[in-house]
């Protein structure tokens, strides 16, 4: 019998930031692997209720790529032994945290798995310090990028980067046109995802030139949010009904 991965989001560290399904995750799991940011009073909580503990983080003299495929070794191999394992990471998984890279590697080798999304730091840290990130007189975008990168690339964000369109459904048409005529291809990928979380969560797939088509024939009436870029092909990939459970 193969056990389950469920990559898992630990939020920005203080424990009551952990979502319920994060613990109930947690409470299943045999083995937990963990990374550098996740919070130590976590890391505490989960030593007192006697989980399985493998820390995975990299040293800063480490390659990525090569722990990368040891975590998804160990992952593949714990699951195989029957195992519920926990992929605790710092944050959201999919946010800078590599979750996608494993969840394709689990749906690549048929490993059930379930992502828990995590509460950002890039919310929950400027909001514990009272900032705002937008404001109906000051801000209306947000731009999120790897300090890793040069300012220069940072400008090319519009062009190259993810980007994620709240309240963007009615206006869904117009925005592809001013993004194509911006200068993004019209085959950049696109996703519309419809009251996301929730049981009666649709998403769409196309590019920027047949999305509006495609979600007019929809009767598309709930919350919204669109994301545009080559990440949304991620998705085709992991998302297979057999092993891949997201609600
Ligand atoms: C590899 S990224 C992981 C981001 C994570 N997946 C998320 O969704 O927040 C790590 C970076 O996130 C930021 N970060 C994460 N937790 C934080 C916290 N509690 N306070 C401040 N910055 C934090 C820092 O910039 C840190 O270097």
């Amino acid at each position: 019998m193969v056990g389950k991965v469920y990559i898992v989001g630990a939020g920005p560290g203080d424990p009551e930031l952990l979502t319920i399904k994060a613990l109930r995750a947690i409470e299943e799991a045999d083995v937990i692997l963990y990374d550098r940011l996740v919070g130590d009073e976590i890391i505490e909580m989960l030593k007192r209720m006697g989980k399985e503990l493998i820390y995975v983080g990299k040293n800063s003299n480490e390659k990525g790529g090569n722990r990368q495929r040891e975590i998804n070794e160990m992952l593949r191999k714990l699951a195989e032994e029957g195992k519920i394992v926990v992929r605790l990471k710092g944050g959201d998984p999919f946010v800078f945290g590599r979750g996608g890279i494993e969840a394709e590697y689990l749906a690549e080798h048929g490993i059930p798995f379930e992502v828990i999304p995590g509460v950002s730091s890039i919310n929950s840290v400027p909001a514990s310090a009272g900032i705002p990130l937008t404001h109906p007189e000051l801000s209306s975008s947000i731009l999120v990028v790897t300090g890793k990168d040069g300012v220069e690339r940072w400008c090319e964000s519009i062009l190259n980067g993810t980007l994620v369109i709240l309240m963007g459904r009615n206006n869904i048409k117009e925005i592809c046109n001013n993004l194509i005529r911006a200068g993004r291809s019209p085959d950049t990928p696109i996703a519309v995802i419809e009251n996301g979380t929730l049981k009666n969560q649709r998403v769409f797939f196309g590019t920027l030139k047949n999305i509006a088509d495609i979600i007019e024939k929809e009767d598309v009436t709930g919350p919204t949010l669109i994301v545009v870029g080559e990440v949304v092909n991620v998705a085709k990939k992991i998302v297979n009904p057999k092993i891949f459970s997201s609600l």
